[in-house]
């Protein structure tokens, strides 16, 4: 998400496409207590299954940025020279047999500096894009209301979207995130929306590796998360996984523009750079297509284009039912 405020001159002057979310009416069953799903649950078994079900990575091609300034692009190449690199996932035959080996292989860790910078940024400059957002996201949302008492969020970040579902009473979220730095402003954000501490989890772990039972919770949400996963098809089938037969996902992702347009050219051409700054953050994936061949008995979704998202644009807005 980096890139973007660095180059949100705006390709797009205005929101396109408004198509209707329609309502979903899947009736989810309600779990009575968060302490009803348990954590680090994964046994041997679960992992070796895991380990049959990863996949190569998505990869990108090399270019360099040409539609900024050449001072623009120096900096920013210099800066990526001092910031580390992003493997997809660690590329060693021996499989990891802990949760933390499995944050560690799908999410090497980053140094500190990077990890607190890239939390404050998203912390800091996302603002424009949230108000911009916020008319799909209280949408979108509004069809967990009265649906769905556990919550899992994967990515959450900074957790800008708790004060769309949070404030229900009864709901209890599962914060996941990779970045520790993260875990600061998402229990702050969750504090604002209301949720009592208690119903509150951050855990520290990756999409592709979800520390919770199987059929344990009624919702998934995941926002601008699936362009920064390793392995998305491993992280769907996780999502699946975890949700209760009916459950919903609900997600937020931007995608590849359209094949032959001079933005996806732009996004082919920053991905390698996107990926640097921006912690792993692919430009160019086909989130949409991945969610849709994931095995949902439902995909409902639209696209949106933004004018404060700049080069990660369009959006993917839906629902997935398990
Ligand atoms: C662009 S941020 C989006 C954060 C938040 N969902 C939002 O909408 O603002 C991407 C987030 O995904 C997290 N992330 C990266 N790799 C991940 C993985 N493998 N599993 C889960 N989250 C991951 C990052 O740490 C970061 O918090």
């Amino acid at each position: 998400m980096l890139i973007h405020t660095a180059f949100s001159t705006s390709l797009y002057p205005k929101i396109h496409n408004t198509q209707k979310l329609k309502t979903v009416n899947s009736s989810v069953s309600e779990s009575k207590t968060f302490n009803d799903v348990p954590f680090n649950s994964q046994t041997q078994n679960e992992l070796n299954h895991l380990k049959k079900r990863v996949k190569d990575p998505l990869s990108c091609s090399n270019s360099i940025c040409f539609c900024c300034s050449r001072r623009d692009i120096m900096a920013a190449v210099g800066a990526a020279a001092l910031l580390p690199s992003h493997p997809s996932h660690a590329s060693d035959d021996s499989f990891p047999t802990d949760a933390m080996a499995m944050l560690n292989r799908f999410h090497p860790p980053r140094p500190d500096w990077y990890a607190e910078l890239y939390a404050t940024a998203m912390n800091t400059s996302m603002k424009s894009y949230e108000a911009e957002i916020e008319g799909y996201k209280s949408e979108l949302f509004a069809n967990l209301r009265g649906q769905a008492k556990q919550i899992l969020e994967i990515g959450i970040g900074t957790g800008p979207n708790l004060k769309y579902y949070a404030s229900e009473g009864g709901t209890s979220v599962y914060g996941v995130d990779p970045n520790r730095k993260m875990e600061k402003y998402a229990q702050a954000a969750a504090e604002a929306a209301g949720l009592p501490p208690a119903n509150f989890k951050f855990l520290h772990a990756v999409s592709e590796s979800l520390p919770l039972r199987d059929a344990s919770v009624d919702a998934v949400i995941g926002t601008l998360v699936l362009c920064s996963v390793a392995d998305v098809n491993l992280a769907l089938q996780e999502i699946r996984r975890v949700l209760k037969p009916g459950g919903l996902y609900l997600f937020v992702e931007h995608v590849a523009a359209t094949d032959g347009t001079v933005l996806r050219f732009v996004q082919q051409l920053l991905d390698p750079l996107q990926q640097t700054l921006a912690d792993g953050c692919h430009l160019t994936r086909k989130t949409g297509k991945d969610i849709t061949e994931a095995g949902f008995s439902n995909v409902d979704s639209h696209q949106v284009v933004l004018s404060t998202a700049s080069l990660i644009n369009p959006h993917i807005i839906g629902i997935a039912h398990n």
